[in-house]
């Protein structure tokens, strides 16, 4: 009897809880109900203390979240390339951890050389599974800040000197990223054009340039991308830093574009409580302030946004206006992310992320020469190829900073062609030169032992040796994620290649007339040889996949279809930041005094003629343009207008062309560039196939930015429309009028 009457109460008391449960579930976890409801509902419920725990981390890559209320921490992680390794809760080095081996995707500067937009959704779909595998809610990337000069170490981490072409390549990421429930953070926000006194130098640039240049990736990212957050940058705009910026948080991001997403801090870069407080920043990340020590436990109390901020409240300085926004923010983040139960699962170095990986790297690599037709390599007539360089063997995932990675595996350049050539091939090996042989970042190693105690010449006589009985040479060289190299935290001190490789390419050409230069980097670099090489290839930073890409194109299974995202100079002083004397600045201060005139838009102007052009990049194939046609002659305010040319593949392999369009302005009461890129299309193209592309542009397409008026401005008058294979081969053009 007892235990029937214990069965019956018990389950009642089920039945109850039961009920009960299903009663009174609180709005904020109700998901039939609108965020902005389930946003509302849970500020409500927060005490000051829990909100001011979440607008300040708690960790160097956590924040708090509300453990009372199950709303989850928020956990961030770089980004852009891959999910880096775990590190330390307080400590940069590693936290050892066995299962955080990602998939390393090529730099930024390879994908924006695809021009293709359908590449980059791949990239961040793949990425950001990467992302929601490993439970991040916030992957720190893409960045978006432009190549002013080649100098800036963290270039290979972007997309390249053109504000239309990063506009378009940074969208698809984001929306590909999201689509997994994790939020990008788009950075560094704004104006980090240089690491050079990254953290304190003012930025001086007129509006024009501002909103032409600087802007529109970060506007593209907010408007059109609908990133979830955006990272301050180290530097100061206005004299005020970029992280709690009235003008760049307030004015521009917020009121002028609308963005609704959580503003995060650079790590370091928030200075100050009550501009924190008031300019914008929602989330305050890495903070080194007086008083703190490294490792010490609750460094994080004493961050900008924490005590300071809750002692200013409690003492009636500042009310809870700001916080409450800041929170719901912040919650607005989790309801997308963390508490988004229909979200995916992600997956890690799954088979799909190694396609796309090689897929990016093989339509990112640039022909920049081929004289001759050396290349492609027919195996089948080729014994003995002779590998030469450093870059050839050294693992590139590993340094440049906060990009770093641990990579569950990469394929260097000589495995990857070792493999390709099979054993009918002899690959024969040199270093040539010794560039970096460290092989470790942030307590993380690479395994590599790449210790060389020969001299230089003695490197150089015994790569000449090697290279002189070869059918074929590959030097594999550039530059690498060392400091003063492609890295984060300092420039590059010269646009030269370092370690003598110039005399060691040089040498090279004189034993082997079959030499073929890879060079490996996120940046322009000068050659002096390029005379005496019949073909050069810019292999990037490229991933996991890299030796594989490489090989694919070298022995033409993959026909190139790259092009540079931004202009090879001849020499340093072709760039026109460094031209005007106006890099690295002083005294705290540097002035944009090109304005508007940014990569090819200066060489155009000062008609310099670049190395390699922004746009440039040879394929296996040839492409025969047609006439450039227009639907209309003139256009009114609301029209649109679309130009039509008819391509055709001349050679007798498939290939991709990218046609790019570049609009000019012929008369403007403002200085103009002599054009700009509008439109670009990758079309692929089988041997003897012809295909129409066409490209549509509006009125924004002829609009400057006028500083007067504040707003984009399109003149009356005559345009000219370009259509060409990169900026200097224009194959055709069509004049046109807005009314
Ligand atoms: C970099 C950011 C990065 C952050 C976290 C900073 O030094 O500028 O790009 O996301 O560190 O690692």
């Amino acid at each position: 009897m007892i235990k029937i009457i214990k069965t019956i109460a018990v389950v009642l008391l089920l039945g109850s809880l039961n009920l009960s449960a299903q009663v009174k579930v609180p709005v904020y976890l109700d998901d039939t109900k609108s965020i902005q409801e389930r946003v509302e509902d849970a500020l409500s419920r927060m005490t000051v203390e829990e909100k001011v725990g979440m607008v300040h981390a708690q960790s160097k890559f956590s924040s708090a979240g509300v453990p009372r209320l199950g709303i989850p921490e928020i956990w961030m992680s770089d980004g852009p390339h891959g999910v880096r390794p775990e590190v330390l809760w307080d400590e940069w080095s590693q936290a050892g951890w066995t299962n955080d081996s990602c998939f390393a995707f090529p730099a930024l500067t390879c994908l924006a050389a695809t021009w293709n937009k359908d590449i980059s959704l791949l990239y961040g779909k793949s990425v950001g599974e990467e992302a929601r595998f490993r439970n991040k809610t916030v992957l720190l990337g893409p960045g978006v800040n432009i190549y002013r000069t080649p100098l800036n170490g963290r270039n290979f981490e972007y997309m390249g000197e053109d504000p239309y072409l990063s506009s378009k390549m940074v969208v698809p990421y984001i929306k590909g990223v999201q689509s997994n429930g994790v939020a990008t953070c788009v950075k560094h926000f704004a104006l980090n054009n240089q690491e050079v006194d990254r953290d304190k130098v003012n930025v001086n640039v007129d509006d024009r340039a501002l909103y032409e240049i600087y802007l529109p990736a970060f506007k593209a990212a907010v408007q059109e991308g609908g990133t979830w957050a955006i990272m301050g940058s180290y530097n100061l705009y206005k004299n005020e830093q970029c992280c709690h910026n009235q003008y760049l948080l307030n004015d521009i991001l917020r009121k002028e574009w609308g963005f609704e997403g959580v503003v995060i801090s650079d790590w370091g870069g928030a200075h100050n409580t009550l501009q924190s407080i008031s300019n914008g920043l929602d989330m305050e990340y890495g903070t080194w302030a007086p008083g703190m020590a490294w490792g010490k436990t609750n460094n994080y109390d004493n961050y900008f946004l924490a005590k300071p901020y809750l002692a200013m409240i409690k003492s009636g300085e500042i009310g809870t206006k700001e916080l409450d926004e800041k929170v719901r923010r912040i919650l607005r983040l989790e309801f997308l992310t963390n508490m988004n139960k229909n979200r995916p699962f992600g997956a890690m170095v799954s088979e799909d992320h190694v396609l796309a990986g090689r897929k990016i790297a093989e339509e990112g690599i640039v022909l920049l020469q081929n004289k001759n037709n050396v290349l492609p390599i027919d195996l089948s007539k080729t014994k003995r190829i002779a590998v030469i360089g450093e870059n050839a063997i050294k693992m590139m995932t590993v340094g440049g900073g906060s990009s770093s990675l641990k990579a569950k595996y990469e394929v260097s350049p000589l495995d990857g062609l070792k493999k390709r050539a099979g054993a009918q091939t002899e690959i024969i090996y040199a270093r040539g030169y010794v560039g970096d042989a460290s092989s470790e970042a942030d307590g993380y190693s690479t395994g590599q032992d790449l210790k060389e105690t020969r001299s230089a010449d003695e490197l150089i006589a015994e790569a000449c040796n090697v290279a002189k009985n070869a059918d074929y040479v590959i030097f594999v060289g550039g530059l690498n994620k060392s400091e003063h190299q492609d890295s984060e935290g300092a420039d590059r001190l010269g646009l030269g290649l370092p370690y003598s490789q110039d005399k060691l390419i040089s040498e090279l050409a004189k034993v082997n007339k079959n030499l073929v230069v890879v060079s490996i980097s996120g940046n322009a670099v000068a050659m002096p040889w390029v005379n005496e090489v019949p073909a050069i290839i810019q292999g990037w930073f490229l991933g996991s996949e890299a030796g594989n890409a490489i090989a694919a194109v070298l022995v033409g299974d993959v026909n190139p279809s790259g092009k540079l995202p931004f202009t090879f100079p001849v020499k340093l002083e072709d760039n026109g930041a460094i031209a005007l004397g106006e890099y690295p600045g002083s005294n705290g201060q540097v002035t944009y005094n090109e304005g508007i005139f940014v990569g090819y838009r200066w060489n155009e102007k000062q008609k310099i003629k670049p190395l390699f052009s922004f746009g440039y990049g040879l394929s296996y194939t040839t492409f025969e343009y047609g006439k450039v046609t227009s639907d209309k002659k003139e256009i009114a305010d609301s029209d649109k207008i679309t130009f039509t040319v008819s391509i055709k593949n001349t050679g007798a392999r498939e290939g991709s062309e990218i046609v790019q369009l570049y609009i000019s302005d012929l008369k403007s009461s403002l200085p103009r560039p002599v054009k700009e890129l509008k439109g670009f299309e990758k079309v692929s193209l089988k041997a003897g196939e012809e295909k129409a592309v066409s490209i549509t542009i509006d009125k924004a397409a002829l609009s400057y930015f006028d500083p007067d008026k504040h707003s984009w401005v399109a003149e009356p008058g005559d345009f000219e429309a370009s259509i060409g294979s990169s900026s200097s081969d224009i194959k055709g053009k069509v004049a046109f009028k807005l009314k």
